[in-house]
């Protein structure tokens, strides 16, 4: 196996400076669009980085595209912060943001602190994020008061998908859109750094940013927020199906690692794989040597 990088380090990448709060909500005031992307693993934080975006989500999404469970409820603490490790290496420059998991932060300030500062310590995470309003805009105080930055997550909240009746956008009704700008402003004021809008209509959006002093980043919200977020295997088309509404490809990675995997496959079975160029000499001596000695043996 060849360990040689595989992103070229372009020079913008060399140049640019790690991402911090003070310069998130500086592009917040300038009106210069943050970008966000899912990472869960070295590679993907490499692309990431070489890329150029701001901020980098290890999202609990990952207990879907990466450890391929079926939802994002099974996934552990101990699986989330070996995927936010991994992506720590590979990343210099985007602020890292990890999810905390279903059932890691819920049950009480204690736990929920004591979660966050495991990403912060063993995953090196910059900050974490937490879904859902009510109750959880105390963890997120809580959070923020052990000194750890929180990104807030409203509207579509995944982990919560049965008791909000499903992966269905949010925000649809007067008393729905409320729920959202509620949610929206108690966790703006429970000290949030950032906050997540997933699948709200868009014109509820547009609406509500005036009241967000905070960068809101968007994902099926329209285009109205501070940024968007999408998951890196949607966007490159790593997963197979039909993506929720709000997903837009920008490759078909699958289809390409298929075909890449197919025609080594096909190489073998036709002897054309491996060639001269890719086998390793011996001095014509020792290889004389060699032969005497087996023929001996
Ligand atoms: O887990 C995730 O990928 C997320 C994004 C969709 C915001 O929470």
């Amino acid at each position: 196996m060849s360990a040689a990088p595989v992103v070229p380090t372009t020079a913008k990448t060399l140049d640019a400076l790690p991402m911090t709060l003070p310069r998130i909500a500086e592009k917040k005031r300038l009106g210069e669009p943050l970008v966000m992307v899912t990472a869960y693993d070295y590679p993907s934080a490499q692309v990431a980085e070489a890329a150029g975006v701001d901020i980098v989500l290890v999202g609990d999404s990952g207990a879907m595209t990466v450890l391929g469970y079926s939802s994002t409820v099974p996934v552990s603490v101990d699986e989330l912060i070996m995927l936010t490790a991994a992506t720590r290496r590979g990343l210099r420059t985007p602020l890292l943001v990890a999810d905390l998991p279903f059932g890691s932060y819920e049950g009480s300030d204690e736990l929920a602190i004591a979660t966050a500062q495991r990403f912060i310590k063993e995953g090196g995470a910059d900050a974490v994020k937490l879904e859902g309003g009510g109750m959880m805009v105390r963890r997120a105080a809580a959070i923020v008061s052990a000194g750890i930055p929180v990104m807030g997550h409203v509207g579509l909240t995944p982990q919560t998908a049965t008791a909000i009746g499903g992966y269905k956008a949010q925000g649809r009704t007067a008393d729905a859109a409320w729920k959202v700008a509620s949610e929206s402003l108690a966790l703006q004021e429970a000290g949030c750094f950032s906050i997540v809008w997933e699948a709200i209509p868009a014109a509820v959006a547009d609406e509500l940013m005036p009241r967000m002093e905070i960068p809101v980043i968007g994902i099926g919200a329209g285009a109205s927020t501070d940024g968007q977020v999408l998951v890196f295997h949607d966007l490159l088309g790593i997963r197979e199906g039909v993506g929720a509404r709000f997903v837009k490809r920008y490759g078909d990675v699958m289809d390409e690692m298929v075909r890449g995997v197919r025609a080594y496959a096909d190489d073998v079975r036709t002897h054309r794989y491996p060639e001269a160029e890719h086998t390793y000499s011996i001095d014509p001596g020792e290889l004389s040597d060699f032969r005497k000695r087996l023929q001996a043996s």
